[in-house]
């Protein structure tokens, strides 16, 4: 018999679900006969993504698509209330980040707000939003999905970095308070991932050193000790695992997948 994940019948909120690894993540849970609301701001993609996922296997459970901004505290509260109206109880799997590439002195105040207020901000959002429902039922499982920037960090992907930086430091410091209530929260830090987001920001970088795309993502993938890009479909497994009991003693973890990109210590 295979490892058993058990995770039928519970309930969770995949922010950025329309696309990428979230979306992966999403597809993977319903399979697993989890109810799944997957959040982002495109209607159109969100509902394409949630008739996608509709129409894999299942075991009764549901799929609730919801049209927020996250970067605003009112797109966190709908996302959470929708869900937990609809669902009745919530764990969580924070993924919707979108910072930009740029060379440092190019790069304006705002691209940097963007990304804090997106990623940092709506992660410890969310996360504060959903704790109160988890402490009385003394259960919850959260996966931050950060990114290597955050110990790795690259003059031309700052604003992505200090975030990413900013989210271990949180996810890191909430986790003993947490776990005192059965919380268990965790980091993923994929590496290169081939999702539009991993396309654009190949894009961003050609630009910035004046070569072509396809040279950016060869030295990608030269640099990579495994010698290939990430599947989203490989984040989504850990991403099972983590809120599975299988990984019961496991919190406040940082998990790297990033083909031994960064072997650290
Ligand atoms: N791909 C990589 O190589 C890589 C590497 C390291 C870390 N990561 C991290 O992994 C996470 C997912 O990346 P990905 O590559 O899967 O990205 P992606 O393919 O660009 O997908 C991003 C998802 O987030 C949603 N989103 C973006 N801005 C949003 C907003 N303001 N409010 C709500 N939803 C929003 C998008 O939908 P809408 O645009 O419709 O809102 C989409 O569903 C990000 O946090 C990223 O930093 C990715």
């Amino acid at each position: 018999m295979g490892l058993e994940l058990n995770l039928a019948g519970k309930t969770a909120i995949v922010t950025g679900g329309s696309a990428g690894i979230g979306f992966a993540i999403a597809k993977a849970l319903y399979r697993e006969g989890v109810s799944v609301a997957i959040a982002a701001r495109n209607p159109e993609r969100l509902e394409q993504a949630a008739q996608a996922i509709r129409e894999l296997p299942n075991q009764g459970n549901q799929v609730l698509a919801i049209s927020a901004d996250l970067s605003q505290a009112e797109g966190v509260d709908t996302v959470v209330s929708k869900t937990l109206a609809t669902f009745g109880q919530i764990d969580i799997f924070n993924n919707a980040g979108s910072a930009q590439a740029g060379t440092f002195l190019e790069l304006e105040d705002q691209t940097f707000v963007d990304a804090w207020n997106l990623k940092l901000l709506g992660y410890i959002r969310l996360v504060k939003a959903v704790i109160p429902d988890q402490i009385q039922r003394r259960d919850g499982r959260i996966v931050n999905i950060i990114g290597g920037a955050g110990r790795t960090p690259r003059s031309s992907f700052l604003p992505g970095g200090t975030t990413n930086a900013a989210l271990l430091n949180f996810t890191r410091g909430i986790a003993k308070e947490l776990a005192q209530h059965n919380i268990r929260i965790n980091a993923i830090s994929p590496g290169a991932t081939a999702t539009e987001r991993g396309d654009r920001l190949a894009e961003q970088n050609a630009q910035i050193r004046g070569v072509s795309v396809a040279e950016i993502k060869a030295e990608t993938v030269k640099s990579i000790p495994l010698g290939k890009v990430a599947q989203p479909e490989e984040i989504a497994n850990l991403a099972l695992f983590l809120v599975s009991d299988l990984a019961a003693s496991i919190t406040g973890a940082e998990i790297l997948v990033d083909g031994g990109t960064t072997p650290g210590v």
